[in-house]
């Protein structure tokens, strides 16, 4: 999906849920931001929205977020959005060239239970 700022209708990145399991009923999260607008909360609030629709209307039980070990703004994200480190996935995807670890965060429906849902 495109993340467009309302007021403008400029493109401010992308989310989506990728590599669906209906039968796990689990899917991974993957963003990007553009470089200008970084830093403003677009990700974050991006993030919680899908994320929420994901788990309560779309049917998945469980969303995994996988970020380079070094990619501290990505794991900032996934924590202001609710998402719960797991661990580290030793050498499991290449990134510019080189094999890099990545930390597991996941967010599931019991999570939400009781959670107000996010402002649209
Ligand atoms: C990671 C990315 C999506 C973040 O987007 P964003 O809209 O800037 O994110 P937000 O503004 O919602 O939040 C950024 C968080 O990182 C923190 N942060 C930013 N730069 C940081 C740095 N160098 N070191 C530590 N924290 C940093 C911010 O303080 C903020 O955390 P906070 O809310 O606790 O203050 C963006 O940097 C990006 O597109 N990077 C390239 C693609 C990428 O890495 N995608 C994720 C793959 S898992």
């Amino acid at each position: 999906m495109a993340i467009i700022d309302s007021a403008t209708r400029v493109l401010a990145g992308s989310i989506g849920v990728h590599d669906l399991d209906w039968r796990s009923q689990k899917g991974e999260i993957g963003y990007w931001v553009v470089r200008e607008l970084r830093g403003l909360g677009v990700a974050t609030r991006a993030l919680r929205l899908l994320s929420r629709w994901a788990l309560r209307d779309l049917g998945l039980a469980r969303l995994e977020l996988l970020a380079d070990v070094r990619n501290v703004p990505s794991h900032r994200v996934a924590e202001s959005a609710g998402f719960v480190r797991e661990g580290v996935l030793r050498s499991a995807r290449v990134v510019k060239d080189a094999r890099c670890d990545m930390a597991l965060y996941s967010l599931v429906r019991a999570d939400l239970e009781g959670a107000a849902p996010p402002d649209r």
